[in-house]
């Protein structure tokens, strides 16, 4: 779908959406579109009763004079309230009510800060159409969005383009996870991560990858034997996005769980659902999908993005219950559940980040534990950190941005609950929260950096979609890292 900014000025065809705030009388451009209708919307709207309450619509259908397919009267609520969140959401709405016509204009009057208004309707519009259909072979028409393009009118056009501009990176940004988490994985697997994140080159990123041998060097014990049952070769991905003036600033770094398929190893999960756990990288395609973003805005902060990319594999060679490893800390784990892999994984890559790196922050994402889903369901993801302030910008961001976050409390207490009688520890807890033991045993690999952990399990995946995706994988992560990276890294 194409989107593009104009003046406002009396369209001539397809549909027109006509954005109402409650309280508030039809501005200019709507006058005269009701002027050359012989009062068509301004009678709809009193037979109807029309008060433009948030997301209430009146559909009139070819009205007199000109050759307008429909007009449609879209109620913003009030004013007040419609701030940036809102108007990408009414967007979203907006693109479901649009999407049989080939194209729509909408009129955008009478709002304080129309600037933003247009820009992120235009955005969460964006965020709505996404489709991965690129193995559908035939399709019934009826599925099928028609909407090529969708202009936005607004008196602050040049405004409205220009704000727009970061978004469509952040759209980008969003899709590219979208592509990376759906794809199936006989596709995306960790050497084909790897490749496809390589496309962030032309975007200004700097990409490292490291193989077993790199990583057998480094002592990376606990991630390399969660992928030794697999036929593909384990990877970590490291994306680098500088765009301040000081080349030795201390980055933040960003963690992604990599798991492009979670059989459960030789601890297997059972068959019904099993396919879910394609997406148990959307971790790692969050943190590709920031990368994007970050560099497609030409955002001023550093960032560098780590992912820890493996196949979790029932296999001659693959790792047993009772297995012992050495991480790259030097701690041991006993493994005793192979499918409480994704710790494991995510141990050396954040004891690789801090060696490296000496970030000023840590902050990983993960599809780490079901007892999230049965805590916090769709709702919100996880969080759980050692540092307050760091887990405040957070929770803000993802109340700014809708993919919102829930702390959970850490403590002693749990972390008793991986001792383990002969070994550092092991990597499974006695079965009562089950979240909070998981990033029990993450703390365990973190020095002094501030870190915060997010276990999205229950997000990144939506059958039946949000407010800001059609069903599918969400991209959550994309929006809320790059929101607190605008905020506190800029
Ligand atoms: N990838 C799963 C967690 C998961 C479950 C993600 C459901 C999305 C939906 C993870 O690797 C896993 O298997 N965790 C186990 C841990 C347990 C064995 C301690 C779990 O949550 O059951
Ligand atoms: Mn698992
Ligand atoms: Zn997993």
């Amino acid at each position: 779908m194409k989107i593009a900014f104009a003046k406002l000025a009396l369209p001539t065809n397809g549909t027109v959406i006509v954005a109402l705030p409650q309280g508030a009388k039809l501005g200019r451009v709507a006058a005269m579109l009701d002027r050359r209708s012989k009062g068509a919307l301004t009678r709809s709207m009193a037979a109807a009763e029309f008060k433009a309450k948030r997301d209430a619509t009146l559909s009139i259908p070819a009205p007199a004079g000109g050759k307008l397919k429909r007009v449609l009267i879209l109620g913003l609520g009030e004013v007040k309230s419609f701030d940036a969140a809102t108007a990408e959401k009414t967007g979203a709405a907006l693109y479901s009510l649009i999407s049989g016509d080939e194209a729509a204009t909408i009129l955008l009057e009478g709002l304080p800060d129309a600037a933003t208004s247009a820009a992120r309707i235009a955005s969460g519009a964006q965020l709505k159409s996404y489709r991965f259909d690129k193995y559908r072979t035939k399709e019934e028409k009826s599925a099928k969005p028609k909407i090529k393009s969708l202009t936005i009118q607004t008196d602050d056009m040049a405004a409205a383009k220009s704000k727009h501009v970061a978004l469509n990176a952040i759209v980008d940004g969003v899709f590219f996870t979208r592509d990376l988490v759906t794809e199936p994985p006989n596709v995306i697997y960790p050497e084909s991560f790897a490749a496809k994140a390589k496309e962030l080159i032309a975007d200004g990123v700097k990409i490292e990858v490291l193989g077993v041998k790199e990583m057998t060097k480094l002592g990376m014990g606990a991630l390399l034997g969660v992928g030794q049952g697999s036929l593909r070769e384990s990877k970590l991905l490291v994306m680098h996005w500088n765009g301040g003036r000081d080349k030795n600033s201390k980055p933040l770094a960003v963690v992604g769980k990599g798991v492009c398929f979670d059989s459960g190893g030789i601890s297997l999960k059972p068959g019904a659902g099993m396919w879910d756990m394609k997406w148990d990288m959307a971790g790692a395609g969050a943190v590709t999908g920031l990368m994007r973003a970050l560099a497609r805005r030409k955002s001023t902060a550093h960032v560098i993005g780590l992912c820890g990319l493996v196949e979790n594999m029932p296999d001659a060679g693959a790792q047993r219950p009772g297995d012992i490893v050495t991480s790259m800390s030097g701690q041991t784990i006993e493994v005793l559940n192979t499918d409480a892999e994704g710790r494991l994984v995510l141990c050396d890559v954040l004891t690789y980040a801090q060696q490296k790196y000496s970030p000023r922050a840590i902050v990983d994402l993960a599809t780490l534990t079901g007892a999230i889903v049965a805590a916090l369901s769709e709702h919100y993801a996880g969080i759980f950190s050692n540092n307050d302030e760091l887990a405040g910008k957070l929770i803000a961001a993802g109340q700014a941005t809708g993919e919102r976050l829930w702390r959970f409390p850490m403590g002693e207490e749990y972390d008793k609950d991986i001792k383990s009688p002969i070994a550092d520890m092991k990597n499974i807890g006695g079965g009562k929260a089950g979240s909070i033991t998981a990033a029990q045993f993450l703390l365990r690999f973190i020095k002094d950096t501030p870190w915060a952990h997010l276990d999205i399990a229950g997000v990144v995946w939506n059958d039946k979609g949000t407010s800001l995706s059609a069903g599918g994988a969400t991209g959550y992560g994309v929006r809320l890292l790059d929101k607190f990276v605008a905020e506190n890294y800029e």
